[in-house]
């Protein structure tokens, strides 16, 4: 699959001075004082956003966090541990900002994180008022969501198609090259193992798997 890179985008000069808008997943486990006790997925992101300030862009970073209601948003929900932990990570502070769907001030070279996208009103169904409304805070839209990619929602789905670019930053790439290499011409018997708790977001998967491999193995919530 030939998909535009962000490591394309920046290598054009097209991010320098540019709003670049990165979808990552920073939906981390907490425990009941909302300590982040896993930050694999928050480290994981660091290279995209570390390439986005190198570039001189004015960088804005979201995600979802749990599964809040849309449009009531409760403390419990905040990306606050996140924005700590990645600002540690970075070795610079990291502003979260609420309520930033109709503008956001952030200039070339600074960072800010957006609070919860699933905390919008129609982020999960990806209505069109908010996809235009999330394209038009960028000049670069980047997906490095990839644990969240199979959704459809606005952040990860609906930005991508009003943006002026849309690319995808290098934890996705990754995966799609991992994912190519393994399909595209592999060794054979080719066995996959699926496993996971989430069955429904996983039928489609299975069956695009089945036509590719010789032998089909599903654990966890799945079998
Ligand atoms: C996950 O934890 O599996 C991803 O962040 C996606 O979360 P979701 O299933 O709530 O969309």
């Amino acid at each position: 699959m030939k998909v535009l890179r962000f490591a394309d985008v920046i290598a054009s000069g097209f991010a320098t001075g540019k709003r670049v808008f990165i979808r990552a997943d920073l939906n981390v486990p907490q425990d009941d004082a909302g300590n982040i006790t896993e930050d694999t997925r928050i480290r994981a992101s660091v290279p995209c956003i570390q390439m986005a300030l190198d570039a001189g862009a004015a960088v804005m970073v979201t995600s979802h966090l749990g599964r809040p209601t849309e449009g009531a948003f409760k403390p419990e929900d905040s990306l606050a541990p996140v924005a700590k932990r990645l600002g540690e990570l970075l070795g610079r502070e990291v502003p979260l900002v609420a309520n930033w769907v109709d503008g956001v001030d952030v200039k070339p070279g600074q960072i800010v994180l957006l609070e919860n996208c699933r905390v919008n009103v129609g982020e999960k169904k990806n209505a069109p008022e908010l996809a235009k409304k999330l394209a038009a805070l960028c000049d670069v839209f980047v997906h490095d969501a990839f644990g969240t990619a199979h959704r459809a929602e606005g952040t990860t789905y609906g930005i991508a198609q009003f943006a002026p670019i849309a690319c995808a930053g290098p934890l996705l790439a990754a995966e799609i090259d991992a994912i190519n290499k393994a399909l595209a011409n592999p060794k054979r018997p080719l066995v996959a193992i699926v496993a996971g708790s989430k069955v429904s977001s996983k039928l489609t998967i299975l069956q695009a798997l089945a036509k590719n491999v010789d032998q089909l193995i599903v654990g966890g919530g799945i079998a």
